[in-house]
Order: C-alpha cells, then sequence, then structure tokens
C-alpha cells in the first residue's frame, strides 16, 4: 500500500528519498514521486510504473535538494498514470503533498473548491487536500496544514513541503501511520520504519490526531489542534540485514526459510518447558480478569484470520471456552454482542490493517478487553490495545506472509496454554503443548528440507490454472492458507475447503486436470480424509498429499507425497503448511511471477 518518505537535513536528499522508496516497495505500489525543495523552488518529478522509472526520468531531468518528500502510490481513486502519481501541488506550484489513506468528503470538498476557482488536474481524492492547503495559506506552513486539514472527512498521513515555508516537512496523520526518524541533524518521515533504518534507529510514532514539524534544527510533536505533545524516543530492535535478502533470490523464501529461528524468538522467554509454565508480561490482565471472560472474539483479515481458526480450535480443545473468528471488516459494521465479558483479540502482522483496527476500536467501546497480537512493534493496533503478545518475527518483507503466520500461531500456542492454567485447566495438555513446542523448530528445518522435491512437482503442475486444497480439523484453515499462498503470487485459481464439505459443492470439479492437494497427517482427523482422497482418485482427480513421514499406506493413493514430521495436532499446522508456502514459492517462480510484490496486492492494507 502507499508509501511516503521526507526528509530535512544537510544533505542533497534525492537519492535517500529514493532508496527509501525502494525500501517501502514490497508493501506494493503502482507509481512513484518526488518533490524537492530545489534553489529555483518547488520541483516535482512523478510517474506511474516502477521505481526505475522515476529513477529515469530523475536522470534525465535532475533535481536536487536538502528537503524532500517521496511517495509510492497504491492506487485508490483514479488509475495509476503519470498525473495521479503523487506528490500533488496547486496551480501555483507551491506546495506538494503526499497522502496515504481516504478523504471521504473528497467529492464535496472538491466540487466547493471548483466553485471557488481551483482547477483540478489529477482523480485522486488527494488533490483535495493540496488545494485546500493554497487556500489555507497565511504564512506558515504547519498552520495551514492543520487549518485545511479541519475540512476533511477520512483517513490520512501525509507529508508537505512548500517552497513558501522551504525548511519544512510538515507529516500528520489520522488512521495511516507515519514515523518521525531523528538522525545526528538531519530528521526522517516515513510511513515505515523501515524506509528510514538505515540512517537512523530512533524513532517517535506519531498517533491519530497529531503532526509534525520537520527542520534541520529538530522537530516539533503536536495535535491536529496545535497543542504541544511531547513524544518518547523509541528504539527500533530490528537490522539493517534483516530487510535485505541475504542471499536469497526473493524475500519470500528467505522468510520460508527463516522460520525455525522466528518461531524460536516467538517462544523465547515465554515458557518453561520444564515446568510447562508460561511467561506473558504484555497481556496485562490478572488471574481473576481471566477467569471472568465468558467467550473470545478473534479479530483478523488475511493470513492473519486463518490463524486466527487455528487459534479457535486450540482455545476451545485446551481453555474450553467459546471462541468466535471473525473476518475485521464485518465485525466492525455488523452490530456484533461485545461486552465486558468478551476478551477479543486481534491480530495482525502489520498492526495497521484498517479494519482490524476498525473492528478493535469497535469492540473497545463496547466494553470489551482488547489484546493485540502483532509483529510491527509500535505499531498502530499493538499501541491501541489493552495488552498484547509481540510475535517477535522480524520484518516480513515479502507480501505474502510466511513466518508471520507461524509465529502468531506459536504465540497462539502459549496464549492457550497460559489462560488454560490461570483458569486451572487442562494442566497436562498444556504441559504436552509447551514441551512439543520447543521441539518445533527443528522440525521445521525438517520440513525446509523438502524444498527441492517439491519444486519438482510444481515443475509438473506450473501449468494448471485450478488447484483444491483439502484438510480437516487443525489441517482445514491450513488448506485455506496454502490456497491463498498460491493464488495471492501465483495468480492460480485454488480452493481451501474442509475435506468433508467437498461433496457438497466442489466434487463437480474433479477430474484428471484438477490437481487437489490433501494435508492428510497422522492426527485424529486421518481416517476420515481418507475416504476423501478415495473419493477424488476414483474421479480421476491428481492428488498431491502432505503427509506424516512414515505413512507409506498413501503412496498408493497419492500422485505425489511430501512427507513432514510427527507432532502434537494442535501444532501440526506450524508442519505442514511450510511445504504448502514452498509449493505456492516454486509455482510461482516457475511461472514467472513476481514473487515478492504480486500484482494489485499491498503488504499492509491501511485503507478499508
Ligand atoms: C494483506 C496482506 C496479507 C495479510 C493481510 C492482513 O492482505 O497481503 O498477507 O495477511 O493483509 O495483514 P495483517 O498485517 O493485519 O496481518
Amino acid at each position: 500500500m502507499c508509501g511516503i518518505i521526507g526528509y530535512v537535513g544537510p544533505r542533497p536528499c534525492r537519492e535517500i528519498l529514493v532508496d527509501g522508496l525502494k525500501r517501502l516497495e514490497y508493501r506494493g505500489y503502482d507509481s512513484a514521486g518526488i518533490a524537492l525543495i530545489t534553489d529555483e523552488g518547488l520541483a516535482i518529478r512523478k510517474d506511474a510504473g516502477r521505481i526505475s522509472v522515476l529513477e529515469g526520468i530523475l536522470e534525465e531531468d535532475p533535481i536536487e535538494g536538502i528537503v524532500g518528500i517521496a511517495h509510492t502510490r497504491w492506487a485508490t481513486h483514479g488509475i495509476p498514470t503519470q498525473r495521479n502519481a503523487h506528490p500533488h501541488t496547486d496551480g501555483k506550484h507551491h506546495f506538494a503533498i503526499v497522502h496515504n489513506g481516504i478523504i471521504e468528503n473528497y467529492s464535496a470538498l472538491k466540487a466547493r473548491l471548483e466553485r471557488n476557482g481551483s482547477r483540478f488536474e489529477t482523480d485522486t481524492d488527494t488533490e483535495v487536500l493540496v488545494h485546500l492547503l493554497a487556500k489555507s495559506w497565511n504564512g506558515n506552513l504547519e498552520e495551514s496544514v492543520a487549518t485545511a486539514l479541519k475540512a476533511v472527512d477520512g483517513t490520512f498521513g501525509i507529508a508537505v513541503v512548500s517552497d513558501l515555508d522551504p525548511g519544512k516537512v510538515i507529516g500528520a496523520r489520522r488512521g495511516s501511520p507515519l514515523v518521525v526518524g531523528i538522525g545526528s541533524d538531519e530528521y526522517f518521515l516515513a510511513s515505515d520504519v523501515s524506509a528510514i533504518l538505515s540512517h537512523t534507529k530512533h524513532v517517535v510514532y506519531l498517533d491519530d490526531g497529531e503532526m509534525v514539524v520537520l527542520t534541520r534544527d529538530g522537530y516539533r510533536t503536536q495535535t491536529l489542534d496545535e497543542v504541544a505533545v511531547v513524544k518518547a524516543v523509541e528504539e527500533i530492535t530490528w537490522e539493517l540485514s534483516q530487510i535485505e535478502k541475504s542471499g536469497f533470490p526473493h524475500f519470500m523464501l528467505k522468510e520460508i526459510f527463516e522460520q525455525p529461528r522466528a518461531l524460536m524468538d516467538a517462544f523465547r522467554g515465554r515458557i518453561d518447558p520444564g515446568t510447562g509454565e508460561t511467561r506473558l508480561g504484555g497481556l496485562n490482565l490478572s488471574a481473576d480478569q481471566i477467569k471472568r471472560f465468558d467467550r473470545i472474539v478473534l479479530l483478523a483479515c488475511g493470513t492473519s484470520w486463518h490463524a486466527a481458526l487455528i487459534g479457535e480450535y486450540m482455545l476451545e480443545e485446551i481453555c474450553r471456552i467459546p471462541v468466535e473468528v471473525e473476518y475485521a471488516s464485518e465485525f466492525r459494521y455488523r452490530k456484533p454482542v461485545i461486552d465486558d465479558r468478551s476478551l477479543v483479540i486481534a491480530i495482525s502482522q502489520s498492526g495497521e490493517t484498517a479494519d482490524t483496527l476498525a473492528a478493535l476500536r469497535e469492540a473497545k467501546k463496547r466494553g470489551a478487553r482488547v489484546l493485540g497480537i502483532c509483529n510491527v512493534v509500535g505499531s498502530t493496533i499493538a499501541r491501541e490495545s489493552d495488552g498484547g503478545i509481540y510475535t517477535h518475527a522480524g520484518p516480513e518483507i515479502g507480501v505474502a506472509s510466511t513466518k508471520a503466520f507461524t509465529t502468531q500461531l506459536a504465540v497462539l500456542v502459549v496464549l492457550t496454554v497460559h489462560l488454560a492454567r490461570l483458569r486451572g485447566q487442562a494442566i497436562a495438555a498444556g504441559n504436552a503443548l509447551v514441551r512439543a513446542l520447543v521441539g518445533l523448530p527443528s522440525l521445521v528445518e525438517r520440513c525446509l528440507e523438502g524444498s527441492e522435491r517439491i519444486r519438482e512437482i510444481a515443475e509438473v503442475y506450473h501449468k494448471h490454472n485450478n488447484f483444491l486444497y483439502l484438510g480437516r480439523g487443525y489441517n482445514f484453515p491450513v488448506a485455506l492458507e496454502g490456497a491463498l499462498k498460491l493464488k495471492e503470487i501465483s495468480y492460480i485459481h485454488a480452493e481451501g475447503y474442509p475435506a468433508a464439505e467437498m461433496k457438497h459443492g466442489p466434487i463437480a470439479l474433479i477430474d484428471q486436470n484438477m490437481p487437489v492437494v490433501f494435508i492428510c497427517t497422522r492426527d485424529s482427523a486421518y481416517e476420515k480424509i481418507l475416504h476423501n482422497m478415495e473419493e477424488v482418485r476414483s474421479r480421476k482427480g491428481r492428488i498431491i498429499a502432505v503427509a506424516t513421514e512414515g505413512d507409506d499406506a498413501l503412496e498408493a493413493k497419492a500422485d505425489h507425497l511430501i512427507y513432514i514430521p510427527q507432532t502434537l495436532d494442535p501444532l501440526i499446522g506450524l508442519l505442514s503448511v511450510i511445504p504448502l508456502q514452498l509449493l505456492a514459492y516454486h509455482m510461482a517462480v516457475r511461472r514467472g511471477c513476481n514473487v515478492d510484490q504480486p500484482r494489485n496486492l499491498a503488504k499492509s492494507v491501511t485503507v478499508e
């Protein structure tokens, strides 16, 4: 989704800004642009397409300056064209603005501005902001930005520069993240810390309703109503090497292979395999509070929603408490029954997904206690939750989520055991889970050894345009996740189904052209799923089966077998998803797709 970077300091910043944009590429975009305050005034270069297109333009028609802003756009209003790319400027070319989010009342504002003489050149909602700003101009940039924003409904993270107040970058946010980077005598503004991590690790996160004024001499934070706010400076713990490919051809493959380490980081210090005890310091919940909850609601989108489904199975099995899993986008609008006896858990890798954030706020409004399970430290969901657990997966750059998913599962296991213990339930089962979890990273290593074999399977099937993924029990959400991975990055239509539901519809699709991926491990659903496999075989469907090591019986049933180690039922998804991630990856590579930045998708969906 759109990305922002801004700079004020002693250095010429064109390259700093373009490099920052490259660090934001992973979020997904279709246009890129830059605005600098040059000796001749405001200068803008922008175009549709990759950042390399912008670089070409800058080479042919160079600009330079020590104050500037830049943007990667992911189209919402108006198709990706040069005109619609950000930065946008006013008729007199004095102000430039880049914007993430959506201005909801832009049609009304546009009509009003047009009546007052503004001429619009783009199809974007953003352009109203810059015209509003020009109309609000009073000689001081931050004051004029604050005035302009008063008229706006909707969400924004913006960066603004002007040659009329040339030493400043102004940032403001409502619903779209912005972070200030503090360097030595230089200051950055970004929508995501990866854009500035190579320059500084000291940051200040803006909250909704806040703005910042950056100059060479420092930064000042205030509310949109211009009341000063003092903000804590935080230190980023991620290393630069973590946002680079380190010899892997794609971020996605690197992140798949990072899973053993990421899992270890997710449970390190939180479990004691000797006693089965769990420590989750950030929950901010007493044992009494935990006993009072009469249900748990899990909110998420995309891959995180699949992790939530597995969480539901685990929490109900081990804690014996009713659990519901909701698409955050539905929950936020459907008047859910929630009260102070509900524990609501928002699961989000980025911690910025607009729907999940809005659902969390809705739950809070209705009196629920809200926890966040997030990967990005300092993200909005993490900060707005009453407590939570970081997954510690490290930065995930590939748009298709992999290590974020497995670390979410690991954290959900720890949370399940933790809640069960405090409610005095399933102590032995909890202890067994904790012990098994400790051994999981080395089992994941074993799954990763199958990568080459899976590449060979991808070689056979890469021309197919439809896939079915079937699983039961804990492997049903894994089937959904496997299908999602395949469609996201290889553009193959794939559906995940509970295996037994196949006979209520998808079975009509089965013939020799329909590959079916069965997740058929030796768990409590094993015998049942064998019947479903027979149903596919007898209709000549091609079967790729993910099976437990040593299960030779399946050799006669499946066309291709991928073995994974045995583990406890609630943990099986942590292993069975690995071959499915690899299958999607190798298929996408074989089909020549852009694995890390699939078309139309965004890493962090900060609009509704
Ligand atoms: C986007 C990403 C998915 C992700 C989903 C939820 O669609 O492409 O990979 O699962 O958002 O993101 P979150 O950051 O909330 O987990």
